[in-house]
């Protein structure tokens, strides 16, 4: 397995973050790829199976694109700005293909699968567009383009999980790793675009699942997040073992494989997690407390319009139902300001159910109109992007306000923390997680702790987005 070190650059939030290889696979390969990715954590994943499935047509990966027979862009349609950060980067490739003809672009993923051959008009230096479903295709395409043509696979598939596929990681810090459990989202959100890039919701062979974690586990890593659009909604009827998987047995099955492998997961939609699933969380210490819960609106009048499919009232309810269940839990969450209609009035009702949940965390958005959605057929976005943008910064605000509460609540109090590796801003300091997803940074006071160690950190300091705390002996 090649060992990459990936470089990061941080755009708003996780969905604008890119990643590149820094370091180039020593090995000695025919040709050589470069891959970046953008977008939510599902396209990183996604990219990990792309270098297997390259890697074993004999491309090794490298990090100087300069260096690269293909570059690849594994890109993201969910806002405006994501796409045009993908156009503005195909253009600096321009220059480096000016001076090297042969070298094939080919874009992968959500904006590709949006835009399909148009993209191949609209952007001449393109050679190559595979959508999400397609990546086994795509030796055989970049065997077409190399003889000239252009080369397009954008289907989507109904049983597509690349579940057989043993991912090559990227960016890995050897502690954390992200599985993807299953692929494309059936909810039809009316803002989203992800149901029209991702395709129908299927859910991957739980025993693959499990096989891939117990290697993780084996390899030295300490902690899994499961990924889905939708992880409550997962379901798969295992043949072999006579039973049906639901997403709580599989949380279970995952977490049994050792006490010391954390376990995460990531999203869930409020109107899907069930007490099954906050049962088996508060049965296993090793599966995390901390729930990604993304909220969207305040206003029931909206998220109707959103087509979310529960209420103000419902929504509470469940974040009433965790606090019970898991005292304790983190709780994080997106929000989205400025959808069609969206009055003053529903505004301070989003703002009031921040505070009514008391989020960890929030990615914050201002809607952004995406062609073919629902919202974008059937309403007119019609909040001026002035008051679009003045409702954001209150809700960052406000978030800011609620993550420095939440992180002094904290101070004083003792917790397990995973470390991940060295602090970005000194190597006498670690960089660890509580079981909540706090970050916490600690002197290493040359106790021979290393990186996947669990340690005892009595936090006495914070900032809104770090807890400082020292190691407990
Ligand atoms: N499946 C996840 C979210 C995936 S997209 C869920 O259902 O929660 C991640 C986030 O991007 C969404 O939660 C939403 O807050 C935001 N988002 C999606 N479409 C958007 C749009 N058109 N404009 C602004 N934000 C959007
Ligand atoms: Fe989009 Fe909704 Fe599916 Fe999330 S659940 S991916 S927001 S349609
Ligand atoms: Fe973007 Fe596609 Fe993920 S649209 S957020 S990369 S599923």
């Amino acid at each position: 397995m090649p060992d990459l070190s990936l470089n990061k650059t941080h755009d708003e939030s996780r969905q604008g973050e890119a990643f590149a290889p820094s370091a180039t696979d020593s090995s000695n390969h025919r040709r050589r790829f470069y891959i970046e990715s953008y977008g939510c954590q599902m396209n990183f994943s996604d990219s990990e199976i792309v270098a297997s499935i390259l890697n074993k047509e004999g491309f090794g990966a490298t990090g100087n694109y300069e260096e690269a027979d293909l570059v690849l862009l594994n890109t993201c349609s969910i806002r405006e700005k994501a796409e045009q950060t993908i156009r503005k980067r195909l253009t600096e490739f321009k220059k480096i293909k000016e001076k090297k003809p042969g070298m094939l672009v080919g874009v992968l993923g959500c904006m590709a699968e949006r835009l399909k051959s148009k993209f191949l008009e609209e952007e001449q230096l393109v050679d190559i567009v595979v959508g999400p479903d397609a990546y086994r295709s795509l030796p055989a395409l970049v065997e077409e383009a190399g003889t000239g043509q252009k080369a397009v696979n954008v289907l989507l598939s109904r049983d597509e999980t690349y579940a057989d596929i043993s991912p090559i990681r990227l960016d890995s810090n050897g502690v954390t790793a992200f599985v993807s459990i299953m692929r494309g989202c059936n909810n039809m959100c009316s803002f989203c675009v992800v149901p029209f890039t991702r395709g129908r919701e299927r859910s991957r062979d739980a025993s693959s699942i499990v096989k891939e974690c117990y290697e993780l586990f084996n390899n030295g890593f300490r902690e899994v997040t499961l990924l889905g659009q939708n992880v409550d909604s997962y379901y798969f009827i295992d043949e072999a073992n006579d039973d049906i998987v639901t997403f709580a047995k599989l949380l279970e099955r995952v977490a049994l494989i050792s006490p010391l492998l954390r376990v995460r997961f990531s999203t869930s939609h409020p109107k899907d997690i069930t007490d099954e699933v906050l049962h088996t969380m508060a049965k296993h210490e090793n599966i995390c407390r901390y729930i990604h819960l993304p909220v969207q609106s305040g206003s029931t009048r909206i998220l109707q319009l959103m087509n979310r499919t529960y209420t103000r009232e419902w929504y509470k309810a469940k974040v009433d139902r965790i606090r019970e269940i898991i005292p304790g839990c983190g709780i994080s969450s997106d929000v989205i300001a400025g959808f069609c209609t969206e009055t003053e009035d529903d505004h301070r009702d989003t703002l009031n159910i921040m505070q009514y949940s008391r989020y960890d965390m929030s990615y914050m958005f201002v809607y952004s109109e995406r062609p073919g959605t629902l919202a974008q057929r059937r309403y007119i976005d019609d909040v001026p992007a002035e008051t679009k943008k003045s409702r954001l910064t209150e809700i960052v605000k406000l978030q800011n306000r609620l993550s420095l509460e939440s992180n002094r609540t904290d101070v004083g109090k003792i917790f397990k923390v995973l470390i991940e590796g060295d602090s970005k801003r000194s190597s006498q300091d670690w960089m660890g997680r509580t079981s909540q997803n706090k970050v916490v940074v600690f002197p290493k006071k040359n106790l021979n702790h290393k990186k996947g160690d669990y340690v005892m950190v009595e936090v006495n300091d914070c900032t809104q987005a770090t807890s400082l705390g020292e190691l407990e002996e």
